[in-house]
């Protein structure tokens, strides 16, 4: 069977490495409904994803704006960015019991739940900027770090002055610093070139060279504990990117190390929205890259906030189609194609 909507009225306190006194309970009361998702019209406009990297100066007003105005909402509002960070949390750290099975919980990370979950993660959080701004074809950005032009922190999140910074971050790896996509924990310090070169090494061998499933990974019905195994994008280079971004100094990494807090820093959405970009991206790349038909796969369903602050029961099977949730990506070339090693 698939995993289920949890049960928003039982919710417990973050596991992990969380503070004690931290809640990420999704706002819920008695009254609360819960709608089923239904995706935008056909002729909702195309929302086009820039690379952090490449956006300009209107683009990122706009964000900031939008970003702004969501950090001001009051801390109850679903919308609100202090929620909004939560919802990661929620899903994350055995907030929730998979309905059915109380001792075993709900996280969507290590499984095929991973890139579904993330995906509508973004599409509600971009829906929502894009409603407090009143821009319908508002789209978020993504950190192209898999171009060698994107191989850096994204600028546009290191203005101290900017909505977007964020200080819980790892000093050291600011621009113009070269990223690691295959990060370890120590900084290797060699050459940029070379360091490219062994990134763009790394990105092939996470979509090109794998076996049918392996981008994807392990299934994760209901009553399965939760992790079983992750895909290779979802393991290199989205996992070592989260500690590479956050603060060594922190207590646990904070605020892109640990899944409690990761959402807490906006770079986290540039950083996810190059996780989906991927999973697009490798779907269109040759036929025999398709997505899984298990119906626990497809039927398995998540709560969201959407823009109206509604409470929404989605299913992967909405999400397969970016073009269908009216989104895509800046096209900007896949250096790493070719870098076999
Ligand atoms: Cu939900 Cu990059 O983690």
């Amino acid at each position: 069977a698939p995993i289920q909507t949890p049960d928003p009225a039982t919710c417990n306190p973050p596991a992990d490495t969380a503070p004690a006194d931290l809640s990420c309970c999704l706002p819920y009361g008695t009254g609360t409904a819960i709608a089923d998702f239904k995706p935008p019209p056909a002729s909702a406009p195309l929302r086009v994803r820039p690379a952090a990297h490449l956006a300009d100066e209107n683009y990122v007003a706009k964000y900031e704006w939008a970003v702004e105005l969501m950090t001001k909402l009051p801390d109850d509002d679903p919308r609100s960015f202090a929620q909004q960070w939560r919802v990661h949390c929620a899903f994350c750290d055995a907030v929730y019991d998979q309905v059915g099975f109380q001792d075993l919980d709900l996280q969507i990370h290590n499984s095929w739940l991973f890139f579904p979950w993330h995906r509508f993660y973004l599409y509600f959080h971009e829906r929502i900027l894009g409603k407090l701004i009143g821009d319908d074809t508002f789209a978020l950005p993504f950190w192209n770090w898999d171009a060698p032009d994107g191989m850096t922190f994204p600028a546009i999140y290191a203005n101290q002055s900017s909505p977007l910074y964020d200080e819980r971050r790892n000093p050291a790896h600011l621009p113009p610093f070269t990223v690691d996509l295959d990060y370890n924990g120590t900084d290797s310090n060699i050459p940029r070139d070379q360091q490219i070169q062994q990134n763009l090494t790394t990105m092939y061998h996470g979509i090109q060279c794998q076996e049918d499933g392996t981008l994807l990974r392990a299934a994760l019905p209901a009553g399965r504990p939760a992790r079983p195994r992750a895909g290779t994008v979802e393991q290199v280079p989205h996992g070592p990117l989260h500690p590479w971004v956050g603060d060594p100094s922190q207590p646990n990494g904070e605020d892109m190390g640990p899944f409690y807090s990761a959402a807490r820093d906006p770079v986290f959405y540039a950083h996810h929205g190059n996780v989906d970009r991927m999973w697009h991206i490798w779907r269109g790349l040759t036929p025999s890259n398709t997505d899984f038909t298990d119906a626990d796969w497809l039927d398995a369903t998540f709560l969201f906030y959407d823009e109206d602050a509604r409470l929404v029961r989605a299913r992967v099977r909405d999400c397969l189609d970016a073009a269908a949730l009216r989104y895509t990506y800046q096209d900007v070339g896949l250096p790493w194609l070719n870098a076999k090693p």
